[in-house]
């Protein structure tokens, strides 16, 4: 025992085993373009200038009244930016596009079903929709300024049409992934108490009509337990006229978008001109554990922060043909889908399914149709394509030229696909490392001035300064090999103002593992603490590694679980790998690998052996996983993340605890039958 002890190494000092990469440079025909190609941008945000340097993000918008304040830190860490400025959120997104370029589409609609028309909706006609919607809700709902009101849609013009006819009114929506269950939705409505839920009767998903409204009625049931009462619930139709769900509609209480609509066809609503810190939404963190948290964000901070990014980082123009392929559920819909390419005027597209719909080459089909310039998606995404479909981009004539990957760490095998047969060589790729918290990107290249490195999200983003620092606090340097606790230094415009009705949880979670001086009003004693691990390079490139407890420690190596998996995915056969810790007498914890395989390839005892020995030439000896286990498919939640938990669950005959959120829980029986039979021959059984 007393070994095992002086081998336990601090969370804050995991040590790294991974490879460095090289450089990869944007193409020049990218830079010849892009928004931010002369290096001067970097001086203007250099540490000097903050907070001042913002005021560049912030006139990208139009606003009623300009501020007098950049930053106020007067009641430390709730900052606010931009004080004493008004502005409209669905004006600067929709009214002043629609001004100058009326025909320009807005949003292009692609629904699921192939042979569907595709949606083009302009600027104008945004307008017209935004206008009649709040009309709606203000005359038949009657909601006002800072009245909450919930959304469970699904991928569909109607979620952002709404989103901006609340944004027009100042009414904070709180929109919940569409694939969540009545009752998270119902406990989102308690959280925020709304009175008005919106959602849709059914959609496509996978080639299905789903019937979704039969979750309004067990989402208002779940208020209602928690001591909220809806009001109206209005129910858009997927197809006009047509009934898609076998819910009956309550009287009094449903009621149907068209039919209501009668009453408000071409009524225009006046925007309300909000404070600069007036909250714009509510998005509640998919967090896998505890209560969610409603993640407040502002209408004037937030709305700069994702305009800045979307201008610098994604490199959105008004002409591009902009496709980030994320669900508006999530936080990056919010920032990358709505609120940052509308309010820079570009055409956004949003698409109702599922990406493999119904083959894996759908996405670069509606690439080469409606001629899409930049795509945005995640690594979860990029590895299901790349196992069902890795040749299928290569039949298509798209370019592209800027890619996005999102959301997790991304392997670089899994990478130089993206890269080199999604982005045909031609892209430039951004690995954007951000949260649901923090309103925009926090980490990632400039895409023109910053050479890309697989698996590296870069340095932080412009007017972001981020520090690695270790459980007493003190810092990590760079290039030392050490990984510690991702935080930011400074505050920033996009960052969310609180939890909603929570501020004590706000305060405890994210500031005071690293406060220096409680009393203190300088944001320099504040940094905000992310609850990420991270290694940053000596070239000051971060490695993120995701949740600070996702890391394995054998015989006190701490390995990044991330790590381990990006060497099994170097294995050709292999397209995703989820690494967990097992309970082991010798080392205290050993490395158990879960893989799942490319069509095709038949599972075997060599592939087994290969990724055994793929982890142990790229990490070491001690990483060698203790078994690898192949299986159909990795359980997942609904926004692709791997469920770590679960495996390690049935890995250690544990609690796999809750799983009616994942995308596939149907498979979660199946490998804990295969495995624990398995480990139970092999005598590794409880005993
Ligand atoms: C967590 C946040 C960011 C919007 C979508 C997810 C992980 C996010 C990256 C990246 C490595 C990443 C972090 C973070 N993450 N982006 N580029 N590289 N890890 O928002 O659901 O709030 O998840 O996702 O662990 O904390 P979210």
């Amino acid at each position: 025992m007393a070994a095992e002890r002086e081998t336990e190494v601090p969370e804050a000092q995991i040590a790294v085993h991974w490879r460095e990469e090289a450089y990869v440079y944007p193409p020049a025909k990218f830079i010849g373009q892009a928004n931010a190609s002369d290096p001067a941008i970097l001086e203007r945000f250099r540490e000097e200038r903050f907070p001042e340097c913002f005021k560049e993000y912030a006139d990208l918008l139009s606003w009623d009244k300009y501020w007098h304040t950049t930053l106020d830190t007067s009641n430390p860490p709730f900052w606010k930016w931009f004080v004493g400025g008004r502005l409209n959120a669905s004006y600067n997104c929709v009214d002043r596009h629609a001004a100058v370029r009326p025909n320009q589409a807005a949003l292009i609609w692609v629904p699921e079903p192939e042979e569907e028309r595709t949606e083009s909706i302009t600027y104008q006609e945004l307008y017209r929709r935004v206008n009649e919607f709040a009309a709606l809700l203000k005359g038949f709902c009657g909601v006002e300024t800072g009245d909450r009101v919930t959304f469970h849609l699904p991928m569909v013009p109607e979620l952002p049409v709404a989103m901006l006819a609340c944004a027009r009114l100042g009414v904070i929506h709180s929109q919940v992934f569409g694939g969540f269950s009545g009752a998270a939705c119902g406990g989102r409505i308690a959280d925020s108490q709304s009175k008005v839920l919106v959602t849709m009767d059914g959609y496509y998903r996978n080639g299905q009509l789903v019937d979704h409204k039969v979750k309004a009625d067990e989402a208002v049931a779940r208020a209602r337990e928690e001591g909220v009462e809806v009001e109206k619930v209005l129910v858009f139709r997927r197809h006009q006229g047509q009934y898609a769900s076998a819910s009956p509609m309550v009287e009094g209480r449903d009621f149907f978008v068209d039919e209501v609509m009668a009453d408000f066809r071409d009524k225009l609503v006046e925007p309300v001109s909000m404070p600069s810190e007036a909250p714009l939404f509510i998005m509640y963190s998919s967090g896998t554990t505890g209560r969610p948290k409603g993640c407040q964000h502002s209408t004037g901070g937030y709305l700069s922060y994702v305009a800045g990014t979307s201008k610098f980082y994604q490199d959105i123009h008004p002409e591009d043909t902009y496709w980030c392929a994320a669900d508006i559920g999530w936080i990056t819909g919010h920032s990358y889908i709505v609120y940052g390419p509308l309010a820079l005027g570009t055409t956004s597209v949003m698409y109702e399914g599922v990406p493999t719909y119904p083959d894996a080459g759908r996405p670069w089909r509606i690439a080469e149709r409606l001629g899409v310039t930049t795509f945005h998606t995640a690594p979860t995404t990029i590895r299901m394509l790349r196992k069902v479909g890795p040749d299928e981009p290569r039949k298509y004539d798209y370019h592209f030229k800027h890619m996005t990957t999102v959301g997790e760490p991304i392997e670089p095998e899994v990478w130089r696909w993206y890269h080199d047969v999604v982005g045909k060589g031609e892209a430039v790729i951004v690995d954007t490392w951000w949260q649901t918290e923090n309103g925009g990107f926090l980490g990632s290249t400039l895409p023109a001035l910053q050479p890309m490195k697989p698996g590296s999200c870069g340095p932080g983003v412009l007017g972001v300064y981020p520090v690695i620092l270790d459980e007493e606090g003190k810092e990590v340097e760079a290039g030392s090999g050490r990984a510690g606790n991702m935080c930011i230094r400074n505050p920033w415009p996009g960052i969310f103002q609180t939890i909603w009705g929570d501020p004590d949880r706000f305060v405890r979670t994210y500031y005071e593992k690293y406060c220096r001086d409680k009393d203190s009003k300088d944001w320099h004693d504040w940094p905000y603490f992310s609850n990420d691990g991270a290694t940053q390079a000596a070239d000051g490139y971060f490695r993120i590694l995701g949740r600070v407890d996702d890391v394995i420690n054998v015989s006190g190596h701490r390995l990044g679980t991330k790590e381990l998996e990006s060497a099994a995915v170097t294995v050709e056969e292999v397209a995703e790998a989820a690494a967990i810790p097992v309970a082991d007498e010798l080392r205290g914890r050993a490395v158990e690998m879960y893989v799942a395989l490319k069509p095709g390839v038949t599972p075997s005892k060599e592939i087994e052996d290969k990724i055994a020995l793929a982890i142990q030439t790229e990490i070491g000896a001690v990483a060698r996983p203790k078994h690898v286990w192949i299986v159909p498919d990795m359980p997942k939640t609904r926004s692709g993340k791997i469920m770590r938990r679960v495996i390690a669950g049935i890995s250690n005959f544990g609690d796999v605890g809750d799983i009616t959120t994942l995308a596939n829980p149907e498979v979660v029986d199946e490998i804990r039958e295969k495995v624990q039979a398995e480990k139970r021959a092999i005598g590794e059984g409880p005993s």
